[in-house]
């Protein structure tokens, strides 16, 4: 299809015949068009970019069709013609998208000015909404991005605190799966509990960095053979301190905290630091004592043989209201045994 630049229309034919004499003698490609109707076939059958209208035309006038025209196209730029005694409705004409409008008889710089306007006008927009588009699109490539770096982290995270855990684990309790296992069982219990999906990574670090404060306990004290001394003892109970102090400093560990500081608390008032009682325990602290006996009880220690379920249960049960959260035991009893069992055998997994 051949370039055009401007749709005339106009009933006139004289009049026609000079805006298109007009726009040829400044090298512009025209159509023409008697009438609104004709104008819009000849509008969407070349989509020129800019419209010069009459107003008032038999069967279709110039408003409905600018209306038309810019329905058709957004871009599309119309310019509208007067008489005198329509200005009125070519100023409301401007209301309806129309670029400008040119009062007859037309002259010819100022039809030819308002042409070139219209076209600058009209490019400026496309260009504006294109770099408006662009960058549009380079946030949403940016989000994109900077979403992929961040599940990195997050998996760069986890492994690490994995790693950790294991770390601390294979210094304490002779078992590298131990906080894979307390891990697993935690957020069973958790999910059992009610605990929302969004808030399980807070207690994953919890659970796996429970124990990280032993790093500041002294390994005479740490792996001693025999039962400690009181004194002994004194220094052991600093561990949650300690690891609440070390956890504290790194800000993506924070929601960590609560569980490392409260891991040894029980819910009758008697456990420590703080001997904090009832729901005064975080609930992650909570669900870990019940799950990390749970763990200790069936599995193999240094001092204790492995017991079945049934007797950790039992155990767990008598407890219940003592050391441990009522809530949070009948959350982890609900927990199928087969999914412990999963949980149990992937620990030991490569
Ligand atoms: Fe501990």
């Amino acid at each position: 299809m051949e370039r055009c630049d401007i749709l005339i229309v106009d009933d006139d034919r004289q009049v026609r015949e000079v805006l298109h004499q007009i726009f040829l003698g400044a090298n512009y490609k025209c159509l023409l068009a008697n009438d609104g109707r004709e104008g819009l076939e000849v509008f969407r059958a070349s989509r020129p970019p800019l419209t010069v209208t009459d107003l008032k035309m038999p069967v279709m006038g110039g408003i409905e069709l600018l209306q038309q025209v810019r329905q058709a196209d957004p871009d599309a730029a119309v310019i509208v013609l007067t008489g005198a005694a329509d200005v009125k409705t070519a100023i409301a004409s401007l209301k309806l998208g129309a670029y400008d409008f040119i009062m007859k008889p037309v002259n010819v710089d100022e039809l030819l000015i308002a042409a070139e306007r219209a076209f600058e006008r009209r490019q400026l927009l496309i260009e504006r909404r294109q770099y408006q588009e662009l960058l549009e699109r380079r946030v949403v490539e940016a989000t994109h991005d900077l979403e992929q770096a961040y599940r990195q982290l997050q998996d760069t995270y986890r492994t690490t605190l994995e790693a950790l855990g294991s770390a601390l684990d294979t210094r304490d309790v002779g078992t590298e799966s131990h906080s894979r296992r307390v891990h697993g069982y935690a957020l069973a219990t958790a999910r059992e509990y009610g605990v929302p999906e969004k808030d399980l990574t807070e207690l994953a670090h919890g659970v796996l960095l429970h124990d990280i404060g032993k790093i500041g306990i002294p390994d005479a004290i740490l792996l001693k053979p025999g039962p400690l001394t009181p004194e002994e003892w004194q220094i052991m109970r600093r561990h949650p301190e300690i690891g609440k102090q070390l956890v504290e400093k790194i800000p993506f560990l924070r929601g960590a905290v609560p569980i490392v500081y409260a891991h040894h608390e029980k819910w009758d008032g008697t456990g420590y630091p703080r001997g904090l009682k009832g729901e005064e325990i975080p609930l992650g602290a909570r669900i870990f004592m019940v799950v990390d006996a749970f763990d200790a009880i069936t599995f193999d220690r240094p001092y204790s043989k492995a017991q079945p379920i049934d007797a950790a249960k039992a155990e767990i049960k008598r407890c219940s209201g003592k050391h441990f959260d009522p809530g949070v035991v009948t959350a982890f009893f609900q927990v199928p045994e087969a999914l412990l069992a999963e949980i149990r055998r992937k620990s030991v997994e490569p």
